[in-house]
């Protein structure tokens, strides 16, 4: 276990712990003064600005372009179409899925909002007024906007393009025992059946994606300012697919506000703006807009789940199965490891000791945007924690049990781990029981329950809801996991400065999580440097490791254990140094946080800051021992992380209009070893709002023609203070047993593990009107309809 506030003797203030515990964030003092430095804050000598022309409809063949007009916009310095991108072979670009997408239109139009010619010009306003002066005839085509009729025979095959196509079907992929789980459902006492949504969502980061691309016509250098995910990644592809020497490419991506998922692809926008610069020969930005964001942009989830589950009467649960349609648009453009097409989804099975488990998941082509990113997720981890705390709750309603109960008498046990699942997943470590009755007694359970029977004798609607989620975080093992081909490791480089000051460069990249405070910690925690004398460098493929990016939870289990490991060869080196500097052995030497000691004689003993000193000074060293202290490492995870936690929502629903409050919410989290805990809460606050809005409020929806309803925030909404309590947490800590510091992810535990806990809790609120499932986004005319027709029992 770990100390919240390791108190720093150095400084003499337990407010500031060298290492773990709560200290400030190092990067706010810049963006609370207005300071952080954006992609759209970049502005380069002789820039241009590009704006894209994007498709009206959904469906529909590209007939013919005529740019002439916006040609002649004095402030037009450049068009470009589908037929110039295909005469640079640069028209279609991979995906990240092993399908391709189009950079721009060439054939026929897919999905509303696709990019079909891409203006450069002198300024925004004239590229944007350019848009309207390009003249396209298009030969309007019916569109497949429902995923349940993609299939059907005569259906409009969206895919001409790929050779031999003749339907919109992507993928079959399962995981599990099929016979194994069909033999338990056949003679289980109880089985219950749900069709779930889990609707399609938008990740909406507050800033929109965007590039400036600056192309060196002299040397060939291509620089680009991007608002990615995953420098490292995009900087590989650029070089595969443009044909630029890799060396000659250099990705930053400087402060980000919020990703999400959202900035992990390599979207047309961000190609071209470099074709822009390379066409003009000066530097272009594009910055997108809100509704581009929302319309064009990878959503997430997307999910029609069909999910079952037996059990014993007495409530012992046996056996999960699901077939889920998923939605892909346009193109697989979904963002999974290669050999996962349905990402995480099958640890499905959940926190529970199951005999057996199946899924079945197949992919389809709509015409609506691509992506099926892992918002704040790691790879379609929600909708599997989604589908099982769901069906828990269903199975408990049919067996008037309560829910907690249930949860507490099928957990994995702690003397269970590391546990096997049934769908091919080794969870590191867990102590269920502990988390669940921690979040029980915060919330009074009993006297919630209590409360809740008074009111319902009085008419009024309170409900319960119940989640218990584990997540799978830290992608991943090489063997396992790779994107593209690439694999999933992460490097760290540290360097101690001769006065003891350091610098660690990471392959991670921050999109708002506090990496530059997070991971200074690490080292000090290590090393026993203060945080504050440690800079941490990260989101420049010049000056970084490679690695393949922030998402999926994954900086604190890869990175993360990166730097613990850089650190401890920065230490191991120290040793030899500190040895030569006082004439001793190494292995007469002891390590307390901070510095090297003879074993026996405290008193004699070298700090770090004064072996870097030595290290760079004229002291001879021991062979194999070079004159600094930096070292370098790349860290191949040994398994993914599994944090879990217990969440319970608390709602008043309005029984005239059909709004939902939530009044209160308890999560108590466990990702293992806590590096920072304000930090962390700050990832749970913003995870259990996400949660919220897309239970009440989230739903990227289409008409049936196509159109995107949700482009604006207006019609996309999202929560906001006034939606949300105060967040109760807690904690517990199980260290991941094989991580170099114990810890496991938690970015997004809270998004992942909210939404089934409010929906719980709505469905547990309308129970006496015989309401036992309602989909997201539960708004107030769902619930209101749901009510509707349904007479209470008196
Ligand atoms: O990959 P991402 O940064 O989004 O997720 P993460 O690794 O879960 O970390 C989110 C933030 O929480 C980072 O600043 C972490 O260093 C911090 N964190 C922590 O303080 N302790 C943990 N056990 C896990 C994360």
């Amino acid at each position: 276990t770990v100390s919240e506030h390791a108190p720093n003797p150095a400084a003499g203030d337990p407010s500031r712990p060298i290492g773990f515990g709560r200290i400030q964030r190092k990067e706010d003092p810049r963006f609370v003064r207005g300071r952080g430095n954006y992609v759209d804050d970049i502005v380069l000598p002789g820039m241009l600005h590009g704006a894209i022309l994007r498709a009206p409809v959904a469906h529909a063949r590209l007939l013919s372009i005529d740019a002439s007009e916006a040609l002649a916009h004095p402030k037009v310095v450049a068009v470009i179409t589908g037929k110039d991108l295909e005469a640079l072979n640069l028209a279609w670009a991979p995906t990240l899925s092993a399908d391709v997408q189009a950079v721009l239109v060439t054939d026929k139009v897919r999905f509303q909002g696709q990019e079909v010619a891409f203006v450069v010009a002198e300024d925004r306003y004239a590229a944007r007024d350019a848009l309207e002066l390009i003249n396209v005839d298009y030969e309007f085509l019916p569109p497949v906007i429902d995923a349940r009729k993609a299939l059907d025979d005569g259906a409009p095959v969206i895919r001409d393009d790929l050779p031999g196509r003749t339907d919109n079907h992507i993928f079959d992929w399962e995981a599990g025992d099929a016979a194994e789980t069909d033999a338990i459902f056949a003679s289980a006492d109880v089985v219950v059946a749900q069709e779930l949504v889990y609707p399609r969502v938008h990740p909406a980061p507050m800033e929109t994606c965007g590039a400036v691309a600056d192309y060196d016509t002299v040397d060939g250098r291509l620089t680009l300012y991007e608002t990615t995910q995953a420098p490292h990644a995009h900087r590989t592809l650029y070089a595969m697919v443009a044909g630029i020497p890799e060396h000659k490419i250099r990705v930053v991506s400087p402060d980000i506000g919020g990703g999400f998922g959202n900035k992990v692809g390599i979207y047309p926008g961000y190609i071209l703006a470099v074709v822009g610069s390379i066409v003009t020969g000066k530097p272009v930005k594009w910055v997108e807009d809100r509704s581009e964001n929302l319309m064009s942009t990878s959503f997430a989830r997307d999910y029609i789940m069909q999910g079952e589950i037996a059990a014993t009467k007495e409530g012992r649960i046996l056996a999960l199965r699901t077939n889920v349609l998923a939605d892909h648009g346009a193109f697989n453009a979904t963002a999974q490891p290669t050999k996962n097409p349905a990402g995480f989804f099958h640890i499905f099975t959940g926190s529970y000791d199951l005999a057996a488990a199946h899924c079945k998941v197949t992919g389809v082509y709509t015409n609506k945007a691509p992506g099926g990113v892992a918002y704040a997720c790691s790879f379609r981890v929600t909708e599997a924690v989604y589908l099982v705390e769901r069906m828990v709750d269903i199975l408990a309603r049919k067996l008037e049990m309560d829910p907690a109960e249930l949860r507490l008498k099928n957990f994995i046990k702690p003397e269970q781990f590391p546990y096997a699942n049934k769908t091919g997943w080794v969870y590191d470590s867990g102590n269920y029981e502990p988390a669940m009755r921690l979040s029980m007694e915060m919330a009074g359970y009993d006297e919630l329950r209590r409360e809740q029977k008074e009111k319902r004798e009085r008419g009024e609607l309170m409900g319960i809801g119940i989640s218990f989620f584990t997540e799978t975080v830290g992608a991943g093992p090489r063997k396992h996991f790779d994107i593209v081909g690439l694999g999933m490791a992460d490097g760290a480089e540290l360097r101690i400065h001769p006065t003891g000051k350091a610098v660690v460069r990471i392959s991670v990249q921050s999109q708002g999580q506090g990496h530059e405070t997070t991971f200074a910690q690490i080292v000090a925690e290590e090393l026993g440097i203060p945080p504050e004398d440690i800079d941490v460098v990260h989101g420049d493929t010049d000056q970084t490791p490679f690695g393949l990016g922030t998402y999926g939870s994954r900086s604190t289990p890869v990175s993360g254990g990166a730097v613990a490991m850089v650190s401890r060869k920065v230490r191991d080196k120290a040793r030899f140094i500190a040895a030569a500097m006082l004439e001793t052995r190494a292995e007469d030497l002891e390590w307390e946080k901070g510095r090297w000691f003879v074993k026996g004689d405290p008193s004699a003993g070298k700090t770090i800051s004064e072996i870097a000193l030595g290290a760079h000074g004229t002291l001879t060293l021991p062979d194999g021992v070079d004159g600094n202290l930096d070292a370098e490492v790349t860290y191949d995870p040994p398994n993914l992380t599994f944090p879990f936690g217990a969440y319970i929502c608390v709602v008043d629903i309005d029984p005239g209009t059909g709004h939902v409050k939530v009044r209160r919410f308890i999560a108590v989290d466990d990702c293992g070893t806590r590096i920072n805990p304000m930090i962390i809460e700050g990832q749970v606050h913003g995870g259990l709002t996400d949660g919220v809005g897309m239970a009440l409020m989230e739903m990227i929806s289409f008409d049936e023609d196509g159109n995107c309803l949700s482009g604006s925030f207006m019609d996309y909404l999202i929560p906001t203070a006034m939606e949300v309590p105060d967040w109760e947490t807690g904690f517990t800590v199980t260290p991941s047993p094989h991580h170099p510091i114990g810890a496991k992810g938690i970015g997004e535990s809270a998004t992942v593990g909210s939404p089934p806990a409010v929906v719980n809790a709505i469905v547990d609120a309308l129970a006496p009107y015989g309401v036992t499932h309602m989909d997201m986004p539960c708004t107030p005319a769902r619930v209101w309809e749901a009510m509707q027709g349904r007479t209470r029992p008196p």
